[in-house]
């Protein structure tokens, strides 16, 4: 439960940067100017730092993490409940800063804080489930040992929509399993993305120089994070373009490392015509506006059987028309800003498309400053911009099915496979179609959005490499080493 309510031991000093355990200063001429998406203040001002800044993290990091490999599972595990109970305490100031700096609703806030807490406890379990392995060989006296180690330094790219959680996801487990972390949060969202972080984990104990948080511009320093010696792994969740510019970093430079990258989704939502229209109704609005659907598992196409298309669509309709629109720090606020300004312009070029496509639109609004109200376009079909493309806004296209084999046709018909939903009576029929849409993730009766802590989180196709959460996570974040151990002399041919 929350004990902060008072603010008066709040966190401070978010416009340096946090390098080898020490508060310091960006060296960059440029400055991150941090704003409230919905009102325009000032959160911070943060002076970027430069290359040579960013070599010293790495340098750290290199350092902190051969000590760290060497500690006992136990210690690990205690910095990870450390820093819930911290999390705990200060739940209200969290919550806070993700409703002012990433334009976060309190519901998204409350379901952002909760998924970081469960990604930390779960993260303070991994320590006692690295397994090695004896394995029988078929060379007379040997004997082989698989051992599973740190991967050594991680490098952290995260994105601004849930940034604290997306951020937690791979910086916990890497921590918890002996890596060292050298962070850079999205531009938008240095605090909750990083900074706010780095004030827990400094609070819970981290020896110094595990955790580095290295605030600037992707296009200036994003390329040389990657390319640095120093990682072994590079874990982006971001952009589909990004990603495949960072995995060809990876694997096309000086240096070959390994990557994870979580990208971007265009997640099917079908309702087939046995379905509970009306729970399907208020899956569709929560799973597509939640966040304002800027969510990379956000619903991006409702597709609907023929039966009972209109039938949808009308209490579709008359539901999302009750939704509150506007403060997101207000209690029943349901869709708040969108991000920055680079997003409402690209919204309101894929309202004008659809319309240029033929689309109906049957819900629209004003645009007041960075608030986009909630968009509903019917008659979409899957050639359309809507459909193809990831829309990350709230707008929303709801596509006729002939029947179920249609239905998973269009499902299918996309070159992201992140998540999807499939709403029907007949949970038989809902495995079926699950199992043939081509995604990592597939919900029946419920909204493509879940994270759980403990079950696979990922991607194919265009939206990445790689899974989070679970022994996913573990294995992604160690490395795999065969020794073997001759014990008698082996005989060889010369
Ligand atoms: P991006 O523009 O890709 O930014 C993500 C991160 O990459 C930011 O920290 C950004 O830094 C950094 N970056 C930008 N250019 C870079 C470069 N050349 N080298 C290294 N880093 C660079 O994405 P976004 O706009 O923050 O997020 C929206 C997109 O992310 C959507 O497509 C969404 O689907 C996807 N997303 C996916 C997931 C998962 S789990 N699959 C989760 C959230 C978001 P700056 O902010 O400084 O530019």
């Amino acid at each position: 439960m929350s004990t902060n309510d008072n603010n008066s031991n709040a966190y401070s000093d978010f416009h340096l940067q946090f390098i080898g355990g020490e508060w310091q200063k960006g060296k960059d001429d440029s400055i991150n100017t941090n704003t409230n998406p919905y009102n325009g203040d000032t959160l911070v001002e943060i002076q970027q730092a430069t290359k040579d800044q960013l070599n010293e993290a790495y340098d750290a990091a290199s350092q902190a993490q051969a000590e760290w490999a060497k500690t006992t599972p136990a210690e690990r595990a205690a910095i990870m409940y450390k820093v819930v109970s911290i999390l705990d305490q200060r739940q209200d100031e969290i919550v806070d800063w993700l409703i002012k700096e990433s334009g976060s609703t309190r519901i998204k806030a409350m379901v952002e804080f909760g998924a970081t807490r469960a990604i930390t406890l779960e993260a303070a379990t991994f320590p006692n489930r690295v397994h090695g392995e004896i394995r029988s060989s078929n060379t007379p006296g040997k004997e082989n040992f698989i051992y599973r180690e740190p991967i050594g330094v991680v490098a952290v790219i995260s994105p601004w929509n849930f940034p604290l959680h997306l951020t937690q996801r791979s910086i916990a487990p890497a921590l918890a399993l002996g890596n060292a972390v050298v962070l850079k949060p999205a531009s938008d969202t240095p605090v909750t993305g990083g900074l706010l972080l780095a004030k827990v984990f400094e609070e819970a104990g981290l020896p110094k120089g595990l955790l580095n948080v290295v605030v600037g511009s992707g296009s200036e320093i994003g390329d040389a994070i990657v390319e640095h010696k120093a990682p072994s792994l590079v874990s982006f969740t971001g952009s589909t373009s990004v990603g495949k510019h960072i995995g060809e970093l990876a694997n096309g430079g000086e240096y070959i490392k390994q990557v994870a990258l979580e990208l971007g989704g265009n997640s099917p939502f079908v309702v087939l015509k046995d379905a509970d229209i009306e729970q399907a109704v208020k899956a569709a609005a929560f799973g597509k506006f939640l966040h304002q659907g800027q969510i990379c598992i956000a619903i991006n196409r409702v597709i609907v059987e023929d039966e009972i298309y209109d039938d949808f669509v009308e209490r579709f309709l008359a539901h999302v028309k009750t939704l509150n629109v506007g403060d997101p720090s207000k209690q029943d606020t349901a869709v708040g800003p969108i991000i920055n300004e680079k997003q409402v312009k690209s919204l309101k070029e894929k309202i004008a498309k659809a319309q240029e496509e033929g689309a109906k639109m049957i819900l629209s609004g004003e645009i007041e400053g960075q608030v986009v109200p909630p968009h509903i376009f019917t008659e979409v079909t899957r050639e359309m911009d809507l459909s193809c493309n990831e829309v990350f806004g709230p707008l929303v296209g709801i596509i006729r099915a002939k029947d179920e084999d249609d239905a998973l046709s269009i499902a299918n018909d996309s070159m992201y496979g992140l998540s999807s939903a499939v709403f029907t009576a007949d949970m038989q029929k809902g495995l079926r179609f699950a199992r043939g849409i081509r995604a990592g993730m597939t919900h029946i009766n419920d909204i493509s959005v879940n994270d759980e802590s403990n079950t696979p989180f990922g991607g194919e196709k265009n939206s990445g490499i790689g899974r989070f959460n679970g022994e996913w996570v573990l294995e992604e974040f160690t490395r795999t080493h065969w020794i073997s151990m001759q014990n008698e002399p082996r005989q060889y041919p010369f």
